[in-house]
């Protein structure tokens, strides 16, 4: 059975008597966490992990390091190799965390190339992915995080990931105090597993573990863990303090039943139009609960966004009066982003009077999409999104149906 994982990196922090005081405290109450289900682990900087070896020995908390050289030994000032890792009782390995990437210049090649040194020793590598705000606010999110999971594997053969650990952590959470929302990190995760699958056979993707990191703390630990692909977490300040972390590592796992229409599957790059965008016309919404435009729809309110629908056959949708075209919407709503679910050939003419409007972002499905339409409203400075996972949400709306 695949085991929740609950690993605290401590970064640079902790001297050997802070390190010993937090285990007096911390082993004082493992009896209260249940293991059964899930792994403990704690990554602390090298200078102790004699310690915490001692400390820790007999109990089931097991031992991790922040970085680890690919070679086992030889000419690499400051580096330390997986061999002396693994002699001190190391069996976990934090590769490729943002701080490593941005502080220290990490390439996905030299992460890469740590990955596999760390996984032929027989230590279990844990890959951290994740993007910057700043390409969060650009839609980069899902590309960013597939090319690091790509590059970070690509050395690594493809019987070998059974015991590898994706952790996602997204760089403006982490010691920021804002978590990425459940919602937000199951999208990315789900994604990851999609993307794994690309990469390895899918009896060993589901057994990978894949950890949320990034201002996880007692108050969000309950949510967070409900989400289907969230197996464990990844857990920077919080772990620094036995009672806080205690509290994290105890919590009751109770994994919400995914209700169908299932949320995951709506298109990732409709779930990256940014919060400040809150006005959103539906061209091409369906009354039908399973087809796509309905769930996302359906989505959107629920999230609070204002959503108009456009459609010459229906007259509510969702409670929602529903426009014939996109020329009849009220004059006073001004919709920031437009999304056409509409067949290639009539999408020239919807995004012809939907530049009128001029909205921020035109959102339309990749593979039919007119290129004569988003150059054109590439030229008034609309941002043109196209999805790529309509296939997905097809197939999951389908499953939908049939249930
Ligand atoms: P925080 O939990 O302090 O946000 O750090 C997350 C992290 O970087 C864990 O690797």
């Amino acid at each position: 059975m695949k085991k929740y994982l609950f690993a605290g990196n401590w970064k640079m922090h902790k001297t050997q008597k802070e390190t010993q005081q937090f285990f007096n405290e911390f082993l004082s109450k493992i009896s209260e966490i249940d293991f059964s289900d899930r792994e403990i682990m704690i990554a602390p900087p090298f200078t102790v992990l004699p310690i915490v070896q001692k400390l820790t020995e007999g109990t089931p908390i097991k031992l991790g390091a922040q970085n680890a050289c690919w070679a086992k030994e030889g000419p690499f000032t400051g580096e330390i190799s997986p061999i002396m890792l693994k002699e001190l009782g190391v069996e976990y390995v934090i590769l490729g965390h943002s701080e490593r990437r941005h502080l220290f210049g990490e390439t996905d090649e030299i992460i890469s190339k740590r990955v596999e040194g760390v996984y032929k020793c027989g230590l279990i590598p844990i890959l951290c992915v994740g993007e910057t705000l700043e390409e969060r606010k650009n839609y980069k999110t899902l590309e960013v995080v597939g090319k690091q999971l790509f590059e970070g594997l690509k050395k690594l053969e493809k019987i070998e990931a059974k015991s590898i650990v994706i952790a996602y952590e997204p760089v403006w959470a982490i010691g920021t105090g804002i978590n990425a929302t459940p919602e937000e990190a199951e999208q990315v995760h789900l994604f990851i597993r999609e993307k794994l699958k690309d990469i390895f056979s899918k009896e060993i993707v589901e057994n990978i573990r894949i950890l949320y990191g990034g201002s996880v703390s007692p108050f969000n630990i309950k949510d967070l863990m409900k989400k289907p692909n969230i197996d464990g977490v990844l857990v920077g300040g919080a772990s620094l303090d036995p009672y806080k972390f205690l509290e994290i590592c105890k919590i009751r796992v109770k994994k919400e039943i995914c209700m169908l229409p299932d949320y995951s599957a709506i298109p990732f790059e409709i779930l990256e139009i940014p919060q400040k965008y809150k006005n959103i016309v539906i061209v091409g919404a369906s009354p039908k609960s399973e087809r796509p435009s309905y769930i996302v729809m359906e989505y959107l309110l629920k999230q609070g966004f204002k959503v108009v629908p456009v459609n010459p056959a229906v007259k509510e949708i969702l409670g929602q009066k529903v426009y014939p075209s996109l020329l009849e919407i009220p004059s006073d709503f001004s919709p920031e982003v437009i999304v056409i679910f509409r067949r290639s050939d009539q999408v020239l003419p919807i995004v012809e009077a939907a530049i009128k409007l001029k909205p921020k972002v035109i959102w339309m499905q990749e593979g039919i999409v007119n290129e004569q339409a988003k150059e054109l409203a590439e030229k008034e400075n609309i941002k043109v999104v196209m999805n790529k996972c309509f296939k997905k949400i097809h197939l999951m709306s389908q499953k939908y149906l049939f249930k």
